[in-house]
């Protein structure tokens, strides 16, 4: 979507992964979906260094509503969780210099059944402006999938008519490949700044794993629809909760940042563990995800375990690209895995060679060339992640 938004994938928070449709502020007053939850978490989006390493939304998810829309037909949040309103939560967030995001449905019911849009719509997408809103996350849950290259294309132009610029994330694929549609991917990355493809991630290895395996395996469709203002969106960063271990959440990191995946961390900022916090704040890393090319990666070899991924980056010297390459072992055997391979045979093949660095590990390989083999140790489940920067001939 060319609204001059998100020329880079969005990066920030996002509750639900972590927090889900808690609602018992009786029982449980620190993790329920509530105004302090959001504030809390834009604080510490400060305090703790993830801005300036470059989060900057704060999103609400699903479960923030009323059960019902008031009398003039206006959403309304949760009175009880929701005390001051979200004009209130929004100013908040802003006056941190964070921006502000918001979830609603495309259907009759967001997924946990709260109201959606369908007959709202401009009024929503008015109010969504009236309360500051930078960024909508809109679901489609109880609506028919064959309605939403009308719909998602009709609320995104409501927004768009506000005059407030908005992040549009459509999760409009998906359910259309639920429903065995083949999505029109040319309209979708016209009309949304990011897009949901697959499955929600879980708290699991074998989650992330599976969305690792659909984007490789479909690549060839995905991969070429993301853009500067337009992105794929393999689901929120699960680093630093229950379900991966430090190689994992590497992991996770890496390929995301190979998938120019936008950067929602789902996590308890106020406990998360120090190794977690660097890998989400590792700037190399962060900047390979960021690269103003916006090239998604791709999978560009996988046998029996062993999986390389590549994304070209900036800088280019003629038609050389620089790259990021992540070496990732899917093998269970418990012992590091060694891989060898030219840069010629990664597709590096400038003569004048490449810088290279390791983006998690201390290492800097120096200039290397074409013809040069390069040896990595790849732990189980874990990753290691390599930058080439072309270099220029000053002949
Ligand atoms: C769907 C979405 C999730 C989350 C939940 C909320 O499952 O895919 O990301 O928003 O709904 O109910
Ligand atoms: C459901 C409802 C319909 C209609 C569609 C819209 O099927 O029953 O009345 O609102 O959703 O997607």
């Amino acid at each position: 979507l060319e609204n001059g938004l998100a020329r880079t994938p969005p990066m920030g928070w996002l509750s639900w992964e972590r927090f889900r449709c808690n609602t018992d502020c009786v029982n449980d007053p620190d993790n329920c979906i509530s105004e302090q939850l959001f504030q809390t978490m834009a604080d510490l989006l400060i305090t703790e260094g993830y801005a300036s390493a470059g989060y900057e939304f704060i999103n609400i998810d699903d479960c923030w509503l009323d059960r019902r829309r008031a009398p003039d037909g206006k959403l309304v949040p949760d009175g009880k969780r929701f005390p001051n309103g979200i004009r209130a939560l929004s100013d908040y967030i802003h006056s941190r210099g964070l921006k502000f995001g918001i979830y609603e449905d495309f259907g009759n019911y967001t997924c946990a059944g709260y109201p959606g849009i369908i007959g709202y719509e401009k009024l929503d997408a008015q109010l969504f402006a009236d309360w500051n809103v930078d960024y909508v996350k809109l679901d489609g849950c109880y609506a028919l999938p064959q309605d939403m290259d009308r719909g998602y294309t009709e609320f995104g132009k409501l927004l768009n008519n506000t005059g407030k610029p908005m992040v549009y994330s459509c999760s409009w694929p998906v359910y259309q490949i639920y429903a065995g549609i083949q999505p029109n991917f040319s309209a979708i990355k016209t009309h949304c700044n990011l897009w949901r493809n697959y499955d929600d991630i879980q708290d699991s290895w074998m989650s992330v794993e599976s969305i690792i395996d659909y984007y490789g395996n479909n690549q060839d469709i995905i991969a070429p629809n993301a853009g500067p203002g337009h992105w794929n969106d393999p689901d929120m960063l699960i680093i630093g909760n229950f379900g991966l271990s430090y190689e994992q959440a590497k992991t996770q990191f890496a390929i995301w940042a190979i998938l120019a995946a936008p950067l929602l961390m789902s996590v308890d900022l106020r406990t998360i563990r120090p190794e977690f916090k660097a890998i989400l704040q590792n700037r190399k890393v962060i900047s390979v995800d960021q690269d103003p090319l916006g090239v998604q990666g791709r999978r560009i070899y996988k046998h029996k375990g062993i999986e390389i991924w590549s994304k070209p980056l900036s800088p280019i010297y003629h038609h050389f690209y620089s790259y990021a390459i992540a070496f990732i072992n899917r093998r269970t055997d418990g012992t590091p895995s060694d891989v060898a391979v030219t840069l010629k045979e990664l597709g590096l093949a400038s003569l004048n060679g490449y810088r290279v660095e390791d983006l998690y590990e201390n290492v800097d390989y120096g200039i290397l060339y074409p013809n040069t083999k390069i040896k990595v140790k790849v732990n189980p489940s874990g990753v290691v992640m390599l930058r080439a920067e072309v270099q220029f001939s000053f002949l």
